[in-house]
């Protein structure tokens, strides 16, 4: 007799899923067997989850009805292709990219946030996990709309390499060392060289002058927080960081707030962590590793009667991918599957 789910990771070799693995150990999410799904050029290598070697399966070649959750962190083009025949097959997706974050019709969830909306949820289903930089300024703003409403929000993120994945991080590693040694740096995954530098320019352009990161940022958090009045004016740019996004925000709200009424509803929030002095801040490094929401540099704005600002930040493998999409499905109304 075996208890638990069965679970399937689709990306199980990336940056997200090698965290997703890590999580569902730490969380003792009840995982009965897990199924580590890649493309085929990574089939057959092991992945490791409790001490123990498992296979990695060609998707090609995976049959979903055999797993009770999936979480999906392969790139959109995959989710896209294979994300509803598995909920077809009866799996419940939890998928991480953007391919259905902007369907009316699929819940984008931040648990802390908008995560009632699980509890009661018809499965198999999918469930879309946020982008990176959306959760960890959702997590924020949450508790300050529920008491003052945001009205505007202007954003300028410092984003981490990893959130473009495995790849990413390597080509940063290698640019380091041979700029160090005064070579020429090859660039195959960024627009520019990535070490020493930051580049304004994450994801496609946009008719409008935006990138699609920074679109996701508008469109994603007008869905969780439930308000298309919500203004939201970002610019998403990649810092030569490994892991954790910082992000500093700058709003407005729409009734008049004291700092001090402020810093309590930050306290009572959950999986926030404010910085315990008014001029204390959580860096990327401090941040790693961690499940939380970091929020420092809480300060009135001295432009504005209702305007505030703080300095926001998160591990965006963890709360910004992985915890939050393992966070979904530790609410959702998973039925364990018949005994083995
Ligand atoms: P593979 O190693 O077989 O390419 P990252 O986000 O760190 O770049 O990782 C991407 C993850 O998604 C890897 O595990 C990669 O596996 C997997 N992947 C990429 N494309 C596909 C695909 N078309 N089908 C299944 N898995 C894929």
């Amino acid at each position: 007799m075996s208890q638990g789910f069965d679970v399937a990771i689709v990306g199980a070799t990336g940056a997200v899923g090698q965290a997703l693995i890590q999580i569902l150990e730490e969380r003792q999410f009840p995982v009965r067997r897990l199924h580590p799904v890649t493309s085929s050029r990574s089939a057959g290598e092991d992945v490791i989850f409790h001490g123990m070697p498992v296979t990695c399966i060609d998707i090609e070649e995976f049959n979903f009805s055999c797993v009770q959750v999936a979480f999906f962190s392969a790139g959109e083009e995959c989710s896209e292709k294979y994300a509803k025949k598995a909920v077809a097959s009866g799996a419940t997706v939890i998928d991480n990219t953007s391919a259905f974050r902007y369907d009316d019709a699929i819940p984008l969830v931040v648990p802390e946030v908008n995560g009632e909306c699980l509890v009661k949820m018809k499965l198999p289903a999918l469930v879309a996990n946020p982008n990176c930089s959306t959760v960890q300024m959702c997590v924020a703003l949450a508790p300050i709309h529920k008491a003052y409403g945001v009205k505007r929000v202007n954003v300028c993120t410092y984003q981490a390499v990893s959130g473009a994945g495995r790849k990413a991080m390597d080509e940063l590693a290698t640019q380091t060392s041979q700029l160090m040694a005064g070579q020429t740096v090859e660039t195959n995954v960024f627009p520019t060289t990535m070490a020493f530098n930051v580049i304004p320019h994450i994801d496609t352009m946009q008719d409008n002058g935006y990138t699609r990161e920074e679109m996701k940022m508008v469109w994603e958090t007008k869905k969780i927080l439930g308000d298309e009045s919500i203004q939201i004016n970002p610019t998403a740019v990649r810092v030569p960081v490994f892991y954790g996004h910082s992000e500093a925000i700058h709003l407005e709200t729409e009734k008049p707030f004291e700092l001090d009424d402020v810093v309590e509803h930050l306290k009572k929030a959950e999986g926030l962590v404010l910085a315990s002095d008014i001029n204390a801040f959580a860096t990327p490094m401090m941040a790693t590793e961690h499940d939380d929401v970091y929020v420092g540099r809480l300060r009135r704005d001295i432009s504005h009667p209702n305007g505030l600002n703080m300095w926001v930040v998160s591990d965006n493998i963890r709360k910004g991918a992985a915890t939050n999409a393992v966070q979904i499905a530790e609410r959702l109304p998973l039925a364990q599957p018949p005994e083995i």
